[in-house]
């Protein structure tokens, strides 16, 4: 076809009512645990209870703004509040701070110069950016490992970029437990420079993270066998209340075994900006200089992708942590959110064993994290639903800030009834 044919098609296509340039544009339902939510919106019942969404909740089950936060957002709107745009890698400090929380202060000053940093749209963006940071710089395209249950964006983001993925078994089902065994087993038999998505910390769903020696052993591996660590950061130090104790994945993998390793960091939990769309990518290389060409590669892709990140949500992420009051103050928040997370974890357990519901619920007090695996049937969890006004995800995940003082009981109560419903 000549180039005047192919102006002339494509004109006709333009110009017919009946053809759609989106013809081939096919529906996709919503994603589940926001149409979770819409339903939970849309429930008239007084006694609804959301155990889908991944937001923190107070005790009165509303949003909650972190006093650290409140107080970094009052300290800049009392200044000069310019809105320019950012650089293209975002907010110099901001990114330091972060890779600084990542790290830890010695780790942090010791790899300075060999880090690439770049702000990014939460988690979900500093995924999606090393994603093409990697996909730039790495061929042939290795496959990308991914825990078997995961959060679902994994695989939406890596395939998207054109990533084979592969899912390897993570969980032991019937023991309610990380099923080691297969995953040093996928770690053993992968391809040499694989990539693997980490869970830093309170692996979503499941709540179950590897033990500290588990870690080292797994680490181990990852340096044997040349496999690359992409460690998805979203909860640290909102699973234990302490930035160290969550972090120490990431730092054993970069400072003891001196890993090139990536993280991908996210404040929507720990500082509560969900909206704001804080997040940094923290790159640690080998050398200062392949560090200094991939943080020009992030910046060129960041170009292409957002050009600048926002900019309020960086500056009070970096007002808190660039001021000792206020980060003393951001570290008792997160005790504070962890602290209530894991009481309704105990409470929510205890009323179960004391009420003999069927079934063993220990695995609920030996998961972390914001995230619970009840292991119900999705028969089970319908007929929350629909008789009780209690929703979650289709396979039992649970959000334990959506539980308070007020509704346990009642969820307890239900959880027990619909079980032995279920029982005849
Ligand atoms: C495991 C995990 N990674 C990443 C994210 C990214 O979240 P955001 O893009 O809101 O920072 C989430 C959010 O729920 C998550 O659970």
């Amino acid at each position: 076809m000549t180039s005047t044919e192919t102006t002339t098609v494509s004109l006709a296509m333009a110009t017919d009512t009946h053809t759609s340039w989106f013809d081939r544009a096919t529906f996709y339902p919503p994603d589940p645990i926001f149409a979770l939510t819409a339903g939970f919106i849309a429930d008239p019942d007084p006694n609804k209870v959301n155990l889908g969404q991944g937001t923190y909740r107070d005790d009165e089950g509303k949003p909650w703004i972190l006093s650290s936060v409140h107080q970094a957002r009052e300290k800049l709107i009392s200044q000069k509040l310019y809105h320019e745009y950012l650089p293209i890698l975002g907010l110099a400090e901001f990114r330091s701070r972060a890779a600084e929380v990542a790290l830890g202060t010695r780790i942090y000053r010791e790899h300075k110069e060999t880090l690439a940093t770049c702000q990014s749209l939460s988690g979900t963006g500093s995924l999606h950016l090393t994603g093409l940071l990697l996909r730039a710089v790495l061929n042939p395209l290795p496959k990308v490992f991914i825990p078997e249950p995961t959060w679902s964006n994994h695989h939406q983001i890596f395939r998207a970029l054109g990533f084979e993925c592969q899912s390897f078994p993570y969980y032991d089902y019937a023991n309610k437990t990380l099923d080691f065994d297969s995953y040093i087993s996928t770690l053993e038999s992968a391809e040499p420079h694989s990539i693997f998505i980490l869970h830093a910390c309170a692996h979503n769903p499941t709540g179950c993270d590897p033990s500290k020696s588990q870690w080292e052993q797994i680490g181990q591996i990852f340096k044997d066998r040349q496999l690359f660590p992409l460690f998805d950061a979203a909860y640290l130090g909102f699973n234990s209340g302490d930035v160290d104790e969550d972090a120490f994945a990431i730092r054993y993998f970069v400072d003891d075994l001196e890993l090139e390793t990536a993280v991908c960091m996210s404040f929507a939990k720990n500082m509560g900006l969900y909206g704001e769309r804080v997040g940094c990518t923290v790159l640690v290389a080998k050398n200062s200089l392949t560090a200094r060409n991939t943080e020009s590669m992030l910046e060129m892709l960041q170009r292409s992708e957002v050009s600048n990140p926002p900019g309020f949500g960086a500056k009070i992420a970096s007002t808190v942590l660039g001021d000792e009051q206020l980060k003393g103050a951001w570290y008792e928040d997160m005790v504070t959110m962890s602290g209530r997370i894991r009481s309704m974890r105990t409470q929510l357990h205890d009323l179960l064993v004391s009420q003999a519901t069927p079934g063993s619920w220990n695995h609920l007090v030996n998961q972390t994290g914001m995230f619970g695996f009840l292991g119900l049937s999705p028969k089970v969890v319908e007929q929350l639903r629909d008789q009780y006004y209690i929703y979650m995800s289709a396979n039992s995940r649970i959000s334990l800030a959506g539980l308070n003082s007020h509704n346990v009981e009642y969820v307890a109560r239900s959880i027990k009834t619909c079980l032995e419903d279920q029982q005849f």
